[in-house]
């Protein structure tokens, strides 16, 4: 199929859980534009190709279905692609730096860099090249001064957009997002880039909800939201280890505190901390521009978002030692749940990696059952899968289990059959629901020892 009959050529360099969706909504909702994501991974471009996508998320395949093969391609031909697109959406991975200045801070800007010299290389015309990743603020002026090294006398508009979904309702938040946010420069260029963008998202975001800003507030406000949110979750679960001293219940605070309509309800469900590739990367990273810029007491803030994330997850596994007697050496411990969020495969910085870990260096046996996320928690566990079991089946993972810890609120641990599950367990049983999900009333009666988060447990013994 040749681009002429469309009108615009999009590219997105980068096809994981943002650039694939993102790019699959656009398609859907643009039959007039012709849009390619390319990726450096084949095995992921076969996948996105067929109908075993590379990530699992409600709604996707759908919508890719809608437009594949009619103005959605998916390809490893990157450069052709630069050669031929008009607009190019950059959403390749950022991952925190491990190695030198920055290390376990700032972004690792390596994928982004290589990003901006391959388009610089395959351009023979100008180009609006859009920030979807996630960046530090003030990122878009490098990648401007890497793309106007060119003596080809070539201009590239670098705009910011980024990205807000969530991952489990990537497709509502695509279709119906409360706002798109495209930072420009206020120049003659950049202004006509930006209106390119917004043209873009006005085939089907209402106008109002698509905000225009200068390029480093757009940069920022991306790594502030997700401050924001994360701090919530570390504000109420460092509340639910007061309640649990206290006898105080935690599910009633956040109901609490937030029926008041300037806190409201969302992001108050205390858990055993929150997981995710974002939350902790950028954060970590906003507090690194903290330092850079000397605004240490802001940097030290935000850290503790991350601290006490990190220590709500060490507290649950202290809680399941201490519950089982203070030893969980050769007990079998089935973990339910390994994805960082349900509805997702999505394991990064799950906090069931900790967890196993933690759990492995107690010498418990540990076995991990998740719908879809059992392929991923074997990556993150390669070193250690001999002294793992994987099992799809959480009845059979139970069997013969010390205790049951829920780590991601799947619907579907809701409504098991505990009566089989207790039948099936050694005793006593304990349950640590690391998401209060459970009906924890009517585990007590079936006969475990029940230990929620941020509530008084009920306990037989
Ligand atoms: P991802 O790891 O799933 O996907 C990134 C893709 O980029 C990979 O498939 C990788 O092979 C590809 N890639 C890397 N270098 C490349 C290159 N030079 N050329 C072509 N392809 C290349 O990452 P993701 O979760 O999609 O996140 C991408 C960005 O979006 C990050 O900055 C992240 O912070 C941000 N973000 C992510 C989410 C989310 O829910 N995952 C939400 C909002 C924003
Ligand atoms: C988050 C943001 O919500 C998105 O807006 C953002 O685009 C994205 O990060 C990103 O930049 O990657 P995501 O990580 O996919 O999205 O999922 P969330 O729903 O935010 O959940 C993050 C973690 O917090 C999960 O582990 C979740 O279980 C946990 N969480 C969430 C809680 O523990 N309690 C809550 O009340 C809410």
């Amino acid at each position: 199929m040749s681009s002429e009959k469309f009108e615009k050529h999009i590219l997105c360099i980068g096809a994981g859980y943002v650039g694939g969706p993102t790019m699959a909504m656009i398609a859907a909702k643009c039959p007039q534009y012709k849009v390619t994501v390319a990726d450096i991974n084949p095995v992921r471009i076969k996948e996105w190709q067929s109908d075993k996508l590379p990530i699992y998320e409600p709604g996707l395949l759908e919508v890719v279905k809608i437009a594949r093969g009619r103005n959605l391609f998916f390809t490893t031909e990157i450069d052709k692609n630069i050669a031929d697109a008009e607009i190019i959406f950059v959403s390749v991975n950022t991952p925190t730096k491990t190695y030198g200045r920055g290390a376990g801070k700032t972004a690792d800007l390596q994928y982004w860099e290589k990003t901006a010299r391959s388009i610089l290389s395959a351009s023979a015309s100008d180009k609006i090249i859009i920030e979807k990743s996630t960046l530090p603020v003030r990122t878009a002026k490098a990648m401007e001064r890497i793309l106007h090294t060119n003596d080809k006398g070539l201009h590239f508009d670098v705009l910011s957009n980024p990205e807000f979904l969530a991952e489990g309702t990537a497709i509502a938040d695509l279709e119906n997002p409360d706002r798109v946010l495209i930072g420009s420069r206020e120049t003659e260029q950049g202004v006509k880039a930006r209106k390119a963008v917004v043209d873009i998202y006005a085939n089907w975001v209402p106008r109002e909800r698509i905000l225009t800003c200068d390029v480093w507030s757009a940069e920022l406000s991306k790594l502030v939201a997700n401050a924001f949110l994360a701090q919530r979750i570390s504000s109420i679960n460092s509340i639910s280890a007061l309640c649990e001293r206290t006898g105080a219940d935690i599910t009633n605070v956040a109901h609490a505190i937030g029926t008041d309509s300037r806190i409201n309800h969302k992001f108050l469900n205390a858990s055993v901390g929150f997981g995710g590739s974002c939350f902790k990367k950028d954060i970590l990273n906003l507090v690194y521009i903290c330092e850079t810029y000397g605004l240490h007491e802001v940097a030290q803030y935000w850290e503790n978002v991350v601290r006490i994330n990190e220590w709500q997850e060490s507290r649950f596994v202290e809680k399941m030692g201490h519950a089982m007697f203070n030893t969980i050496a050769g007990k079998r411990v089935a973990l339910f749940g390994f994805a960082f969020k349900a509805d997702t495969g999505d394991t990064r910085e799950s906090p069931a990696i900790f967890i196993t870990r933690r759990l492995l260096e107690e010498h418990a046996r540990v076995v991990v059952t998740d719908p879809q996320a059992l392929r991923n928690a074997k990556i993150d566990l390669q070193d250690v899968i001999d002294q793992v079991e994987f099992e799809p089946d959480p009845y059979t993972a139970a069997e013969g289990a010390h205790a049951l810890a829920v780590i991601t609120e799947w619907n579907e641990y809701r409504n098991l059959d505990y009566e089989k599950i207790y039948a099936a367990m050694e005793k006593p049983a304990f349950i640590f629901d690391g998401r209060n999900i459970l009906d924890h009333q009517e585990l007590f009666r079936i006969g475990f020892n029940v230990y929620p988060i941020g509530k008084p447990p009920l306990s037989h013994l």
